[in-house]
């Protein structure tokens, strides 16, 4: 049986795009049921319903910071999807504990750093202000503190001479693309070894 896996986004959702992408090729141990997100606005809603795949958004501002009654409405379309795998792609609200740990051991989530450097916002700017010679990102299992949780893969990028966030940014975003498919097809065949990139 294939394992049933739903995205969360916030944005363009490229990182969903290359997940549903390598998910759509032949023998993937998974398959896409749902994705979701907290802005109704984000672009990568209708690039996943593009591809066939079922959408759903709950819209965050309403609940005013109420974490607790926000994710209750996100559960319900999650839950009625029955997701064995739910992977964070770009989702940008903080979750609770109790809502971590309703999918603890199955919660994934790519972050731009290299864990345990640079949690939170600003990861390139932060590496960059370091003078790191190296950048990445990595994907990790969700546990209740931010950006912790062990790590399921890493890439690793060269910061070149007159780097800022932005080119950073994307020089790390096109490893993403290659990192989160390929700790997603581990994952999901049942292997958590570290994918090293
Ligand atoms: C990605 O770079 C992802 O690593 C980052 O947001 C971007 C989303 O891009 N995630 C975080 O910063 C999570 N704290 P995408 O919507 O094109 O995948």
């Amino acid at each position: 049986m294939t394992k049933r896996v739903a995205i969360l986004i916030s944005g363009g959702g490229s990182n969903m795009l290359a997940l549903l992408r390598d998910m759509g090729m032949g023998g993937h141990p998974a398959r896409p049921v749902l994705v979701a997100s907290n802005d109704p606005a984000a672009a990568g809603l209708a690039k996943a319903a593009a591809q066939g795949v079922p959408v759903a958004a709950v819209d965050h501002r309403p609940f005013k910071g109420d974490r607790t009654a926000f994710e209750a409405a996100l559960l319900a379309p999650l839950l009625a999807a029955e997701p064995d795998i739910l992977c964070l792609a770009g989702f940008m609200r903080v979750l609770t504990p109790d809502f971590v740990n309703r999918f603890a051991g199955r919660m994934l989530n790519i972050h731009p750093s290299l864990l345990p450097k640079y949690p939170g916002l600003h990861t390139h700017q932060r590496a960059l202000d370091a003078g790191d010679a190296q950048a990445g990102c990595t994907v990790h299992e969700v546990t209740p503190v931010l950006d912790d949780g062990p790590i399921l893969g890493q890439a690793r990028v060269p910061v070149l001479e007159g780097d800022t966030a932005d080119t950073l940014a994307a020089r790390v975003l096109v490893q993403e693309h290659r990192l989160y498919p390929a700790v997603l097809r581990r994952f999901a065949a049942g292997d958590r070894t570290p994918v090293l990139l």
